[in-house]
């Protein structure tokens, strides 16, 4: 499968290492993966203008989603890597999530898919509005969910390493 994983943190470190071992585990398995840092792309939040009805799914904002749209189209999974940030998915990747908005038709095909996500708090309910988002987008485009990794405690950079979430993504890559 061609497998394009989203990340969404400015830093290198808990949801970025998720990525990494789900990358590892993915190539593993023979899969073509690339990967892509929302949080270093310059992605304006959707306007709803509408201009993208009238202009083939092409956005009117001329930014860095366009660099983006032809591999969104093209996997065949999509994996989601994010930080909890005020109880949601960062800003970073949910600016790229709205924009689907523009190629929403184009979207709307199987894809697998699978969320890798790192907060400091180790309540499931400060996870959920994250994982209720995922879950609600991915479903609307039809697209199957393979698996979550919800990685708790983690504050400082590298406490990801502290936990079993590495293996689980690694797992989870061999196994989309
Ligand atoms: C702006 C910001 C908001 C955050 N909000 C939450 C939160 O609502 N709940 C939580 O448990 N952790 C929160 N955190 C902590 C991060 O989710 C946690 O440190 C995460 O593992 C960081 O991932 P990263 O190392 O991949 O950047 C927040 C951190 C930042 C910087």
């Amino acid at each position: 499968m061609k497998i394009l994983v989203l990340t969404g943190s400015a830093r290198n470190g808990n949801s970025s290492k998720l990525a990494d071992a789900f990358i590892e585990g993915a190539k593993e398995a023979g899969h073509d993966v690339s990967r892509i840092n929302c949080a270093k792309l310059k992605v304006g939040g959707c306007l709803g203008c509408n201009y993208c009805y009238k202009h083939d799914s092409i956005c009117c904002q001329k930014d860095d989603f366009a660099s983006l749209r032809d591999d969104l189209v093209a996997a065949d999974a999509i994996v989601f890597a994010s930080p909890v940030y005020y109880y949601g998915l960062s800003s970073q990747l949910r600016a790229v999530i709205d924009r689907f908005y523009a190629i929403d038709g184009k979207l709307h095909a199987p894809k697998r898919t699978a969320l890798l996500l790192s907060l400091a708090d180790d309540a499931e309910k400060t996870a959920m509005p994250a994982r209720v988002h995922y879950e609600g987008f991915t479903s609307y485009l039809g697209w199957s969910d393979a698996g979550q990794i919800i990685a708790y405690g983690c504050t400082e950079p590298d406490d990801i390493l502290k936990t079993d979430a590495i293996a689980k993504a690694r797992e989870l890559g061999k196994n989309i």
